[in-house]
């Protein structure tokens, strides 16, 4: 049951007057923009492989080209698909709050797309590649646009010409970027409130982040059709598709701070 404008308006009256808002968004965030969730990915031709054999760098090392394959199909799907009104909903926050930073687990780069400024991928970038073997370092940013790229086949990477080209996103067993895990934790600890969107809080360290908010007394909201391992620790659940909560929520605030000027204005 899709919550009613008076769930909404609580939310937006808890959270209108803050400052700092973080948004920790997952795939549900870009489901209504056609790109599949990471265990969606997985259907038609690729249906009878599981993630262990597709995103790891030993999956790559045993098989460059059947991953390469997948994630250049996946690359040439978020080239297509658009930000949905839950990505554009969360750009606006922008306008609403001096600082506004997203916390991404997702890859599609949707965020920026929409017009979001501060964005901290956390498990990288589908729309960017590096060299397998970080031959210049971590990571060696490589440009397929300069390169003869086939579907098919993994394109040795243009400086070392050993290693193979890979996708700039986080593999299982891998680590993700210090800085902006990091960073997450830091802003999970002090922001104001802490808005939880499309996620089923499932993989780590990602799904740390609320915890970490909740324990420092942080107002959560959690934006999901269904009850998630996040939904314990939020203090507000908005049950439905973030791209119809999400512009009912900025509707809200907005209309707060309308009745805020309309009494000023007497
Ligand atoms: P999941 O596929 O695990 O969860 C997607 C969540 O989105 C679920 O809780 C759905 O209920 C919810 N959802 C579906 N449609 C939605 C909608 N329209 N609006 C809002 N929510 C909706 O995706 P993640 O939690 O993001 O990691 O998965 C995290 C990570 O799992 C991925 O980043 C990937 C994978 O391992 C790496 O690639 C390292």
């Amino acid at each position: 049951m899709v919550p009613d404008n008076d769930i909404i308006r609580a939310v937006a009256e808890a959270i209108e007057g803050f400052r700092l808002v973080v948004v920790a968004s997952g795939a549900g965030t870009s489901k209504e923009s056609g790109v599949p969730t990471f265990r969606d990915a997985l259907e038609g031709l690729w249906a009878d492989f599981d993630p262990e054999e597709l995103a790891t760098p030993q999956a790559f090392q045993r098989n460059p080209d059947l991953v390469w394959s997948w994630y250049m199909e996946r690359y040439r799907k978020v080239q297509s698909v658009k930000p949905n009104p839950g990505h554009y909903a969360i750009a606006s926050l922008e306008e609403l709050y001096p600082q506004v930073t997203v916390l991404t687990q997702n890859v599609d780069g949707l965020h920026a797309v929409a017009g979001s400024t501060d964005v901290v991928e956390l498990h990288g970038s589908i729309r960017r590649f590096k060299c397998f073997a970080a031959c210049r370092g971590e990571p060696t940013r490589v440009d397929i646009a300069q390169l003869e790229v086939t579907e098919e086949k993994a394109p040795l990477c243009p400086y070392c010409a050993t290693a193979k080209v890979r996708p700039d996103v986080v593999w299982f067993g891998e680590l993700l970027p210090v800085a902006a895990l990091e960073r997450a934790r830091a802003l999970s600890e002090k922001c104001d409130v802490f808005v939880v969107v499309g996620t089923s809080g499932v993989v780590e360290p990602a799904a740390s982040l609320p915890r970490i908010a909740r324990a420092h007394g942080i107002t959560v909201i959690e934006i999901n059709p269904e009850e998630t391992l996040v939904s314990r620790y939020a203090d507000f659940c908005l049950r439905g598709p973030s791209g119809e909560m999400l512009p009912r929520l900025i509707q809200a605030l907005r209309a707060l701070r309308q009745g805020d000027h309309a009494e000023r204005a007497i």
